[in-house]
């Protein structure tokens, strides 16, 4: 089976990007990392990669017209290097149908809380303001609503009352990096079958081609 190719696309810190390549490195991932690509050109996920000796490019959303021909500079980026699947890993906008059907079913995406609960930009100030005693992460197949595809994987943490946003985050970023790499795992190994909104996870013996 050819390995998968793998397009990231981050915003900022890029800890989650440096998860997965840990993974690939580790051989725990049997994919490569074609490119990573981030919408700010002084994004620290872009120094990563560079360091590890990765194709990075930025592609800044305020030098584009509008999101279509921003979108369309992506997926330029992301065909040349023949990018199978996309992996957003801190990547803080919302793609339109014409990115997801370019990828359709082949984005996943990381958010840090309990889907349905608290999509959106900020999942931990909202999770604390609601008062929830336990929230996490879900990494999840990316549709054409806000974070709403179909869910691979979850991970639940405790909120503890003396928690602030920064360390609800960072009790849930450990989970984040266990989660994501596993469920691009679960991706390259033709593990995932999706039926509607279920994403029912085969035994490692019954993963095949797609
Ligand atoms: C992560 O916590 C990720 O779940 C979140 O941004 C952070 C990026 O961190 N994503 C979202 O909130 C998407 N809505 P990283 O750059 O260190 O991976």
């Amino acid at each position: 089976m050819p390995k998968e190719k793998l397009g990231v696309l981050c915003s900022g810190r890029g800890s989650n990007l440096a998860s997965i390549i840990e993974a690939i490195e580790r051989g725990d991932v049997g994919a490569e990392i074609a490119v990573v690509i981030a919408d700010k050109a002084d994004a620290y996920a872009l120094e990563r990669a560079r360091a590890r000796g990765i194709p990075a490019a930025a592609v800044v959303r305020k030098e584009y017209a509008d999101r279509e021909t921003f979108e369309r500079a992506l997926l330029d980026v992301l065909h040349g290097r023949g990018v199978t699947l996309v992996v957003l890993a801190g990547f803080m906008r919302v793609l339109s149908p014409v990115f997801v059907h370019a990828y359709a079913g082949r984005i996943l995406n990381i958010h840090p809380a309990l889907l349905p609960s608290f999509p959106g930009a900020h999942a931990h100030r909202d999770a604390l303001a609601y008062g929830v005693k336990v929230s996490g992460c879900t990494v999840h197949f990316v549709d054409e609503g806000t974070d709403s595809g179909p869910i691979i994987l979850q991970a639940a943490v405790p909120v503890l009352e003396e928690d602030t946003e920064e360390t609800l985050a960072a009790r849930v970023l450990e989970q984040e990096h266990r989660i994501f790499p596993e469920a691009i795992r679960l991706y390259t190994e033709r593990r995932l079958q999706t039926d509607g909104r279920t994403v029912r996870i085969l035994p490692a013996d019954e993963g095949g081609p797609s």
